[in-house]
């Protein structure tokens, strides 16, 4: 699957973000290595701490359905913004060594490794 591809999944991602609080949606999309791809979106609770990052929520999601092994993942936001460090943690641990195309709401993303996006990481 292409970039592009995973990354219109990343949008329709986004377009169910749960984000009254901030207003900003995020959208990701990860694929696994049998070709399934598996969406998550930011979910924002009215306890804000309870909120969800759209890339936990794949990854998690994915894992949950029985999915461990992953070859890409997309994220997009308006802005093109990188994970926060608590998904950068979690991608470490579930998802390292692929891709990960981040996106802004043009759709032009640049590609960045686990590695990349946290150098020195716990575990
Ligand atoms: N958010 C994500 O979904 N992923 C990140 O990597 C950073 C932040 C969400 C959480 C919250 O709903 C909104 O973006 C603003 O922080």
């Amino acid at each position: 699957m292409t970039p592009e591809v995973l990354i219109q999944h990343a949008i329709t991602a986004k377009n169910r973000a749960m984000a009254p609080y901030s207003n900003y949606s995020v959208g990701a999309a990860i694929l696994t290595e049998t070709n399934s791809v598996i969406l998550g979106c930011n979910v924002e609770s009215k306890a804000y701490p309870t909120t969800l990052c759209a890339e936990r929520v794949a990854i998690f999601s994915a894992i949950s359905q029985g999915f461990n092994k992953f070859t890409a993942l997309a994220l997009i936001t308006n802005d093109g913004a990188f994970p926060c460090g608590s998904c950068r943690q979690i991608i470490h641990e579930y998802a390292p060594d692929i891709p990960i195309y981040i996106a802004d709401k043009s759709a032009d993303f640049i590609t960045k490794n686990s590695s990349e996006l946290l150098p020195f990481p716990f575990g």
